[in-house]
């Protein structure tokens, strides 16, 4: 089914505090999972729907259309202050990042994210950005292959698999997922019980959407854009998100931060959404300021 569950939604409702009167954003709105879950608390409250991905925005819009009290906003959360401006909005109660990839464009074969489907090596969450997963694997050179596998896919010695690569692309080159899938799957045995072309796709998604460097910059921006006790919660599905997260938080002076270890789903959420088993949820609460007499 076409169908995207939002994960840990009732720990996202009861963290993010909802107040009647107050403005909050769903920055990875994706199908509009989250977003319809607050709105059904009864809360009067606005809310800015955001999402890198045209399609989503669409299918957000449909999903939520009983609702008068949301805007939507085709945009990536690197830019929040910006994309509030355009608005009239400054300052924010509360914000919600679930980051990656929603199950409806895992699905999608032409969108190219999964090696479950066979589609075009495409996985770029706008489709305006003229960054593909076609041309990392077949234009970029050894050395920031090898940079993306074993920082974003922690492939330790992948050396031989890029040189592969690179010698299979010489003579063809790679265009689908299936094929590099496949490719993976004869050259590479992975250790963990996972298919082994996980960690190659996650790393060509990240470089591809430059997943980590548009994390760091949502985090500045939604710090910037909340209020005094305005809070953040952030749902990531990976360690290296999680880090930048954790650390983040951890570095900010104006953070309290209220999860001190990050919250995970329940076992009976993980049998309902086996996809939901990676996910952390961390909330940072930003400071009241302190008058310096
Ligand atoms: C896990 S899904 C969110 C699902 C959503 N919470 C729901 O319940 O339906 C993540 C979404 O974030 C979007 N996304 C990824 N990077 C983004 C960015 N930098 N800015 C805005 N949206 C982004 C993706 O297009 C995807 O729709």
């Amino acid at each position: 089914m076409n169908q995207h569950y939002p994960v840990l939604k009732e720990e996202v409702l009861r963290w993010i505090n909802l107040k009647d009167g107050g403005i909050y954003v769903d920055s990875t709105c994706g199908c509009g999972g989250h977003s319809k879950y607050l709105l059904l608390s009864g809360k009067k409250i606005l809310l800015i729907c955001i999402d890198k991905d045209e399609k989503m925005i669409e299918i957000a819009q449909e999903n939520l259309k009983n609702y008068s009290n949301v805007i939507f906003i085709k945009g990536g959360f690197e830019n929040l202050s910006e994309l509030l401006k355009e608005k009239d909005i400054e300052k924010v109660d509360g914000i919600l990042f679930d980051l990656g990839v929603s199950s409806i464009q895992l699905k999608d074969p032409e969108r190219g994210f999964s090696f479950q489907v066979d589609g075009p090596l495409d996985m770029r969450y706008d489709r305006n950005s003229k960054l593909t997963a076609y041309e990392i694997l077949n234009k970029w050179n050894k050395k920031d292959l090898i940079y993306i596998f074993k920082n974003y896919g922690e492939i330790k010695n992948c050396e031989r698999i890029v040189n592969k690569i690179i010698e299979r692309r010489k003579k063809k080159p790679f265009r689908t997922t299936r094929e590099f899938s496949d490719f993976i799957c004869k050259h590479f045995k992975e250790r963990k019980k996972i298919h082994p072309a996980t960690r190659f796709f996650l790393s060509l998604r990240i470089a591809t959407n430059s997943e980590l460097e548009c994390l760091k910059k949502g985090l500045e921006e939604g710090l910037k854009i909340l209020k005094e006790k305005g809070r953040m919660l952030v749902i990531s599905f990976n360690s290296l998100e999680d880090r930048i997260v954790k650390n983040f938080f951890k570095e900010k002076e104006e953070i309290k931060i209220l999860t001190k270890k990050p919250i995970t789903p329940t076992e009976k959420e993980i049998n309902e959404n086996p996809l939901s088993r990676s996910a952390k949820l961390r909330v940072g609460e930003k400071n009241e300021k302190t008058e310096v007499l």
